[in-house]
């Protein structure tokens, strides 16, 4: 498929910034959101549309709807995320951990999916940024099990978009890789560029019977 329009939301650095940097340098019309002035500004440097937005706030999602009314979308991708602590085996998080990782991570894409519904171009590739360590048939350990649920949480909010938007957008939950960023790390094993660009390969290549998966970066489809 042709792309041409893009939102990323989240994308003020790491992989969110860098599917800015790649969408735009393959000459597509990119709007992308970021909660801080810095952000933004590396948006806009980028020469994409800079808007703000806090998917943890229900004020800062709902400011989303005008800006993009009467846009159509070829690529929307929801990015925004928060790994929380980063506990060993079964460490009770605090209330205000639980409420962060979820809210960011959960709520901010029930908050986000039903208006990026009413503006996606006929089929339209819409993507979460989900993890491999949201599956519950891969798992084999337990560490940062907060972020955990909140993945497989999340991945549950995007199989009913998908069923949602049937015939109408084909969409999918990432697993990005472990990636160089500042949440995957230093240690991380894939490049941001890499994962981003096998990323946008995956999404363009998507086919109707692809929707409602859970793929990794490359497209290979993974266990929920
Ligand atoms: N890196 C990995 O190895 C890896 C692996 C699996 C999945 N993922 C997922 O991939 C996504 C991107 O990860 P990353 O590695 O690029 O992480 P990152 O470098 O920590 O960047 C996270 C991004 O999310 C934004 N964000 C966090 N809370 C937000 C909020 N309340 N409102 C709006 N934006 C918010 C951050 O904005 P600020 O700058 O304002 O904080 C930043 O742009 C996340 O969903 C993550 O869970 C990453």
């Amino acid at each position: 498929m042709s792309i041409q329009k893009v939102l990323i939301v989240g994308a003020s650095r790491g992989i969110g910034l860098e599917f800015v940097r790649q969408y735009r340098e393959a000459g597509c019309a990119v709007t992308a959101t970021a909660r801080a002035d810095e952000g933004l500004a590396r948006i806009r440097a980028l020469g994409a549309t800079a808007l703000r937005l806090d998917v943890a706030s229900a004020a800062g999602a709902a400011a989303l709807a005008w800006p993009v009314d009467g846009e159509a979308f070829d690529v929307v991708v929801l990015n925004a995320g928060v790994y929380g602590p980063r506990s060993t085996g079964l460490q009770t998080p605090t209330q205000d951990e639980f409420d962060a990782v979820m809210h960011t991570n959960v709520l901010g894409a029930m908050r986000l999916l039903p208006q990026v519904a009413e503006v996606l171009a006929p089929g339209a590739r819409l993507a979460v940024l989900s993890s491999r360590m949201g599956s519950m048939g891969l798992r084999e350990v337990t560490g940062g099990w907060l972020y955990r649920a909140s993945k497989a949480a999340l991945n549950s909010v995007l199989k009913d978009a998908s069923l949602e938007l049937k015939g109408k957008a084909i969409c999918v939950a990432f697993h990005p890789g472990w990636v160089q960023t500042d949440m995957g790390g230093a240690a991380a094993d894939l490049p941001v560029s890499k994962s981003v660009s096998d990323m946008r390969r995956t999404l363009a290549a998507l086919k109707p019977a692809d929707n409602g998966r859970f793929v990794n970066h490359d497209g290979q489809p993974l266990a929920w």
